[in-house]
């Protein structure tokens, strides 16, 4: 049975939407592809890109900021929310780009950065202008205590104090990220319309959705209480490290609910769209951002693969716990890398990477792939006088630059792999020549041949898209899970570990099929039954009947 015929169907009277079967696929702009060779990637970049996504098989993409904004946090701190920035390009570059991504039938999904904006933002100027301005209380403005004090212990998670004096008006604003970010209040209507209008903005020009940057940061204690130490903190108070707190007061409060809704209201006034949340937070908070009666967001981002160590016993409980969270009609999905955490290759090692994307197109739920892990690129090292990024240059100590896995995609062997004319942004690795597009398109055992297959298969078949999940078993190496929809049902086995294990149903339970896809190519078309030998590091997706 295909999508296509299921769309219409209904499953306990649920009818399927886009974003539900379909794979959201990340860019990072910067870094997919340059066009004027400047070393930074842009849109006509991308619209050059979109046959390559469109024959992988992605059904919606998402861009990372693209606004004008002065790139103290890479276009996380936005100076203006509804043009474009020229390094990105100009607003007909956009428009085409919206244009021929719909004409090929995908989606495309903007970031929207509501919790803070630059400090360069017009608002932020007049706000920081007087203490009667009227956009004073459009940012957390606060007195300091006793000798200057700071208003409270919230830190950064950047690092340092959250709280920037400032000399004009002598008031501390409060920043979440960079100084050069502070945080919009809202508590305050104003500054919920004016968001509003801006997501209207995007909306009516068609945009399908929108990601929402740090979701759970939008609103604070009202009474700014300081933050407890937290249990585990590995750090004194002094570093001024952020984990050494439990950001109880400083983040998920319960206000910030309303404020989902309002944004879900509005996007439901839309056909069609979708709203998601970056949120990290445990899988029980995680899940309340659904919303009550599922009016909140359509998909808080869950990170548990992204977070977790990779070890069968704690994935496949995360899998589980998350399974059994979920409210009525919350739909999953699942996150293997983004921009702000390490690649999956370089995480869990490249001998795993296929189990990982095995896992992720087939867990029920909707699938992100950040660019690149397609082709199974890892974080580069990058010499720590070529850092960028503020998280780290601002912990030099840490090593938690997010550079490496933001690096120019690999497309081909050709100069800078086909990704500039000139020198990019951040460095190529050494390998970019071998380990590119161009060289796997032509290989049926690389990792892009398998990303393809993989995301046909899953397009193709209802079972693997919205059908329904059961846990089989797992243990110290593997997780296995079936798919089913109407008459089809699928097997999957993962071997997490690098040792040979055998899958031995339990129960008297039987299982008879075809595999149809796995890590090692030559497998394919083999019949199985019962017991199942897998290699280390091996995978199967097995058609059962
Ligand atoms: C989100 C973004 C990250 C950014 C931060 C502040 O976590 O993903 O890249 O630095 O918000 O906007």
């Amino acid at each position: 049975m295909t999508t296509e015929q299921t769309r219409t169907e209904t499953l306990n009277q649920t009818k399927y939407l886009w974003w539900q079967h379909g794979v959201i696929y990340q860019i990072y702009p910067r870094s997919f592809q340059d066009s004027n060779g400047d070393g930074v990637g842009d849109l006509k970049g991308v619209t050059s890109r979109l046959d390559y996504l469109q024959w992988l098989g992605v059904d919606c993409i998402w861009l990372s900021p693209i606004y004008p904004s002065p790139m103290a946090d890479f276009g996380y701190d936005i100076s203006d929310y509804r043009g474009i920035h020229p390094l990105f390009g100009t607003m007909e570059d956009f428009d085409e780009l919206l244009h021929e991504t719909h004409n090929r039938g995908m989606k495309l999904l903007l970031d929207l950065v509501p919790n803070h904006t630059s400090d360069q933002h017009p608002w932020f100027l007049e706000s920081r202008s007087s203490k009667d301005n009227p956009k004073r209380d459009w940012y957390i403005w606060h007195d300091g205590g006793e000798n200057g004090a700071l208003p409270n212990n919230w830190l950064s998670v950047f690092g340092g104090h959250a709280w920037e004096w400032d000399e004009q008006t002598q008031q501390y604003y409060y920043h979440a990220f960079l100084k050069e970010q502070p945080d919009l209040n809202w508590r305050n209507p104003e500054v919920q319309q004016a968001m509003l209008d801006v997501m209207r903005f995007w909306l009516d020009k068609g945009i399908d959705g929108f990601r929402v940057d740090v979701m759970w940061h939008m609103i604070k204690d009202e009474q700014l209480r300081d933050n407890p130490p937290s249990p585990d903190s590995i750090y004194n108070a002094d570093d001024l490290i952020y984990d050494h707190y439990n950001p109880v007061y400083s983040t998920d409060q319960p206000e910030v609910h309303d404020i989902v809704r309002m944004m879900r209201d509005l996007t439901d006034q839309y056909d069609d769209r979708v709203l998601i949340g970056e949120i990290y937070l445990p899988i029980q908070k995680l899940v309340t951002y659904y919303g009550l009666d599922n009016k909140g967001a359509h998909l808080p981002f869950n990170f548990q693969l992204l977070t977790l160590p990779w070890d069968s016993a704690r994935i496949a409980a995360a899998i589980d716990e998350y399974e059994g969270a979920l409210p009525v009609q919350g739909w999953p999905n699942w996150v293997l890398s983004n921009h702000d955490k390490p690649r999956i290759s370089s995480r869990i090692g490249r001998s795993q990477a296929k189990i990982a994307a095995l896992m992720l197109l087939t867990l029920r739920g909707t699938p992100t792939i950040y660019y690149g892990d397609e082709i199974g690129m890892r974080d580069v090292a990058i010499p720590i006088n070529e850092i960028v990024d503020p998280q780290g240059l601002n912990m030099p100590d840490l090593n938690v630059s997010r550079d490496p896995s933001r690096t120019p995609m690999q497309w081909s062997s050709e100069i800078n792999s086909g990704f500039s004319q000139n020198k990019p942004w951040l460095r190529l690795p050494y390998n970019s020549g071998r380990v590119n597009v161009e060289t796997q398109k032509s290989n049926p055992y690389s990792m892009l041949a398998f990303y393809r297959k993989l995301i046909a298969l899953r397009k193709e078949s209802a079972a693997l898209n919205i059908g329904a999940y059961s846990p089989v078993y797992s243990d110290q190496q593997l997780i296995s899970y079936t798919r089913e929809f109407g008459d089809e049902k699928f097997l999957i086995i993962l071997n997490l570990s690098h040792r040979p294990c055998y899958f031995k149903p339990r129960n008297n339970a039987s299982y008879k099929g075809t595999i149809v896809l796995g890590t090692e190519t030559e497998r394919v078309g083999m019949q199985v039954e019962d017991i199942i030998t897998l290699a280390g590091d091996e995978g199967l997706l097995i058609r059962l009947y």
